[in-house]
This record gives C-alpha cells, sequence and structure tokens, in this order.
C-alpha cells in the first residue's frame, strides 16, 4: 500500500485555507492509503513562538485534526519532536542540499521579508526538515496546498543527490496530491495574497475556532469589488475576491465555481455573502463542537500523540539508521 505523509504547523488555530487545501483531503485517503500526519512544531519554531502558547497549539492543532476526521485509530497521528528521525535525517539533508537550491525557495524569501540577515538560519534549511519528515518514512505521495509544490520538488531534488552521491536507490520520488478548487485560498482582504495563520490581520482569514458572528463578521468584511457576481467563470477574470468567496463556497458545499455561478449570476455580494457565510457555520460547527469536547481532557489527547509517535517512531527509525549507515556512520550497535 502506498504510504501518504503530511504535516502542518502548530503556529496559530488552523485556517479555512489550512481546511480545504489540505485536511479535508487527508480525510478519504485514510481508506486508501496508509497515512502518517504529523503536527510539526520543529518547524513552527523556524519563526518566533511563544513556548506555552506553542506547546498548547501543537495539542489544538492535534485536536482540531482528529475533529476534522483524521481519525488517530486509522493512521498515525503524532508531534514531530516526539520522533527524533527527522532531526537526524535533516542533518544529512543539510549537507546534500546545494545553497542555490534553497535560495531559489520562495516561501524562505516571504517570511524572511527584508531583513533577511536577521532571518535564523532554521528558516532558511527549514525544505530540508520538510523533505526529511517525508523520506524518514519512504513515503510516496503528499497531500498539500499549491503553496508546498516548490518544497516538494526540492525533496525529490535532495533524494534524487542522495541516491546518485551513494549510489543506491534508497528514497523514492514523492508525488504531491494538490487537489480541488481550494487548493490555495487567499486572503479575506487582499485576494492576491494567500490565507495565513500568521498574517498579521484576524480579518484576513476563517480560524477553524470562529463562532458564527465572527465568521458572518469577516465575510461581511471581506474586501469585494462592485460588479454583480458573472453567469461564467471567465467573468471572474482580473476579479481574485471575488474568485476566491466563490472557490469557498464551492468547496464547502462539494460543487464547481461554475455550479455556484450558475445558482449566483447577477446577485450581487451583499446576497451572496450571507448565503457563504450561512455555509461555512454550518460546516465548521460540528467540527468545534468535536474539538471543544476533545479538548476538555488534554491528558486523553496528550496520550493519543504518544502513541502515535510510537508507532511513527517504529517505521522512521530502521530508515534513518540505515540512511546513516549508507553515509557511513559507525553503527550504534
Ligand atoms: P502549513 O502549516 O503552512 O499548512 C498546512 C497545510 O495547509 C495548506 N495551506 C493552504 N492550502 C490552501 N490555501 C491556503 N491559504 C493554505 N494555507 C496553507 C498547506 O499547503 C499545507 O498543506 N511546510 C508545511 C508543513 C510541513 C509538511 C511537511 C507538509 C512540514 N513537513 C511534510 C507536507 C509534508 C507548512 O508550513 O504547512
Amino acid at each position: 500500500m502506498q504510504r501518504v505523509f503530511s504535516g502542518i504547523q502548530p503556529s496559530g488555530i488552523p485556517t479555512l485555507g489550512n481546511y480545504l487545501g489540505a485536511i479535508r483531503n487527508w480525510v478519504p485517503m485514510l481508506d486508501q492509503y496508509e497515512c502518517i500526519y504529523c503536527v510539526v512544531d520543529q518547524h513552527a519554531i523556524t519563526v518566533w513562538q511563544d513556548p506555552k502558547e506553542l506547546a498548547r497549539q501543537t495539542r489544538e492543532m492535534a485536536a482540531a485534526l482528529i475533529a476534522c476526521g483524521v481519525d488517530p485509530d486509522r493512521c498515525v497521528l503524532f508531534v514531530q519532536s516526539h520522533v527524533h528521525a527527522h532531526t537526524r535525517l535533516a542533518w544529512i539533508f543539510n549537507c546534500v542540499a546545494r545553497l542555490g537550491w534553497l535560495n531559489r525557495m520562495t516561501q524562505f524569501k516571504d517570511k524572511a521579508g527584508k531583513d533577511r540577515e536577521n532571518a535564523g538560519s532554521g528558516l532558511y534549511v527549514y525544505p530540508n526538515l520538510m523533505a526529511a519528515d517525508i523520506h524518514a518514512y519512504h513515503a510516496t505521495a503528499v497531500p498539500v496546498g499549491e503553496d508546498q509544490k516548490q518544497h516538494l520538488e526540492l525533496a525529490n531534488d535532495i533524494a534524487e543527490k542522495f541516491n546518485h552521491d551513494y549510489g543506491v536507490d534508497f528514497f523514492p520520488h514523492i508525488d504531491p496530491i494538490i487537489q480541488g478548487v481550494a487548493a490555495r485560498v487567499m486572503s479575506l482582504r487582499d485576494g492576491t495574497k494567500k490565507m495565513s495563520k500568521s498574517d498579521p490581520s484576524d480579518q484576513s482569514r476563517i480560524n477553524l475556532t470562529d463562532d458564527a458572528d465572527a465568521i458572518s463578521l469577516k465575510i461581511r468584511r471581506a474586501k469585494t469589488d462592485p460588479e454583480p457576481l458573472p453567469g461564467e467563470l471567465a467573468g471572474l477574470d482580473g476579479r481574485p475576491e471575488a474568485r476566491n468567496l466563490v472557490g469557498i463556497l464551492a468547496a464547502i458545499t462539494g460543487v464547481t465555481p461554475a455550479d455556484v455561478l450558475k445558482d449566483h449570476a447577477g446577485q450581487g455580494f451583499g446576497t451572496f455573502k450571507g448565503v457563504l457565510a450561512d455555509a461555512l457555520v454550518a460546516h465548521l460547527g460540528p467540527i468545534q463542537s468535536e474539538m471543544k469536547r476533545l479538548l476538555a481532557d488534554p491528558a486523553a489527547v496528550d496520550a493519543l500523540l504518544r502513541k502515535g509517535s510510537d508507532r511513527a517512531a517504529a517505521i522512521a527509525d530502521p530508515i534513518v539508521t540505515k540512511a546513516e549507515e549508507l553515509v557511513g556512520f559507525l553503527p550504534r550497535r
């Protein structure tokens, strides 16, 4: 059976972008693949995280995943820092990946901003750790949103160079699985920027924990243009905010954007936003109740994660030990 790996950073509350672009696609994979899903706290500290917040957010992220249907009995669900194989392999990959490759990573440029000299070095080598996350399990399929595509290409380059340098066929090729109309959900304030848990403006995103009032207010305030909705997809060209809201309604109700336009052609955003907000509230309500129920017993969530990390380590340790042997490290025992 093909093995799937994916990860999510506990750097905030999961957004509608995380949910529609990734988490929701993780769930049906439980039926078809051996799935390994990880809350990547080591990635999160590549930018400053308050220590108390980070621990809480890590547990909350795990609860959010379970509430969205990522059933820990049907996959391996765990926290990255609990399985040391990731950083052992990441070090080897730091030595395999070329600086020129890392220099091309657009996410580093975006996150480091203008003050590059002051960015943590972890932020720079982050894609090497991400490659290690996946290759430590010999996973071959990785469900992600559009923004992670470049990192996965790099993970394939690293695997190829490792295989070539050491004369082996050890790390397999990875296929990104980027699905659906919501592979790139945009900010509610700027249709050209992705919706992100780290955007300073909370109005730019729907958090999975937002209540009905917050969702309605954020959708009502979402940036749009003065034109009514068109009847055809071509009518959304040059209207990124309108395209984004249409895409969100399509994804949440399980229809195509063309169907959404058929139903709402000629409508102004006042009416359309009401429909969208109602659909979001109805969809996210049950997830929020389940999250609350799970977080009422934090020790139970932690116990599930401990079990997950034991299972993850049992898969990753032999693979990474073999990689260390291929590199020429003296065996530990
Ligand atoms: P992260 O935590 O930023 O996001 C988690 C997942 O959500 C997707 N996503 C989006 N999809 C659509 N629209 C958006 N606005 C949006 N924002 C986020 C992301 O593409 C991602 O799939 N580097 C990764 C975490 C990671 C990982 C891995 C993923 C670490 N190791 C190994 C896959 C395999 C990240 O920062 O995701």
